[in-house]
């Protein structure tokens, strides 16, 4: 078996666990732990409590790879391998008790930095909707049985997808690109999940995503899931601390970059 179908098999068996990890704890009530950087950027105990278990169980089967997980932080390794972790991705909806959130694990090659990685393999568990993505570089990517493939015709406009930064400071530009990014949209969507959101596109189900200020761990397995399914995940103004990302079949891509290139903080 390759590498990247090991690494695969691998994050899909230990973000089944913890996706279990955090359904169960969802059923027994969310506390919220702290409030991270602004008052929206909320971390609950089943974030770390999760992300716990994910790094026990990578670092057990792999203990050579290295770690970046939103919760804890980095770990290096000797392997040249990282693992990119999101415990819960969409935290907000998940202390809210909506179905939108999931387990991000990603295997990535390289410096762990979005712009010099490759990623190899990724899953996106969203335990409470019951349904896994999951990619490995060179061989597609998938939900259960089903190909993914992200689409190529959107004749009535295309079903975008967008997110908002924590820090209300950032609004009015996120605002200012929905404004630019709709004259080619039939209509806008905000599950509050980036990983989810990426997995959409790859499954055809969105035509497009872009957000500014996505952090490693949100867009690594997802990025990944959107290229094996044959679409563009593009970032720009990365020396910004809003870098923007678009992801989208080419044609989308093409056309929503050529809307929001001017858009700066
Ligand atoms: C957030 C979600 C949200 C996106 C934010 C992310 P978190 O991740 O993916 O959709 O708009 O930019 O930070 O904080 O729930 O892990």
């Amino acid at each position: 078996m390759s590498l990247e179908l090991e690494l695969r098999d691998l994050a899909v068996g230990v973000a089944r666990e913890a996706g279990e990890l955090a359904l169960r704890r969802r059923r027994e009530g969310v506390h919220l732990a702290a409030t991270k950087s602004s008052i929206a950027d909320i971390v609950t105990e089943a974030d770390r409590e999760v992300e716990e278990l994910i790094r026990g169980r990578l670092t057990a089967a792999r203990p050579d790879d290295g770690f970046l997980g939103e919760e804890s932080g980095a770990g290096s390794g000797t392997s040249g391998i990282t693992w990119v972790v999101d415990p819960i991705d969409g935290t907000v909806n998940y202390a809210y008790g909506m179905p939108a959130y999931n387990v991000s694990i990603a295997a990535v090659r390289g410096a762990p930095v979005p712009e010099s990685w490759e990623a190899l393999a990724g899953a996106v568990h969203a335990p409470a909707l019951g349904e896994i993505f999951t990619a490995a570089r060179g061989h597609g990517a998938w939900v259960g049985e089903t190909r993914l493939s992200v689409t190529s015709d959107t004749p009535a406009g295309a079903l975008l997808a967008t997110g908002f930064g924590y820090d209300p400071a950032t609004h009015e530009g996120d605002l200012a690109a929905v404004r630019r990014a709709m004259s080619m949209a039939r209509d806008l969507r905000r599950s509050g999940s980036a990983a989810l959101d990426l997995a959409y596109v790859a499954a055809g189900r969105l035509d497009g995503y872009f957000e500014r200020g996505l952090q490693p761990w949100d867009l690594a397995a997802g990025a990944l899931l959107v290229h094996e399914a044959g679409g563009v995940v593009t970032r720009h103004d990365v020396g910004s601390a809003r870098p923007l990302l678009i992801a989208a079949g080419p044609d989308v891509h093409a056309s929503l970059l050529a809307l929001l290139d001017q858009i700066r903080e």
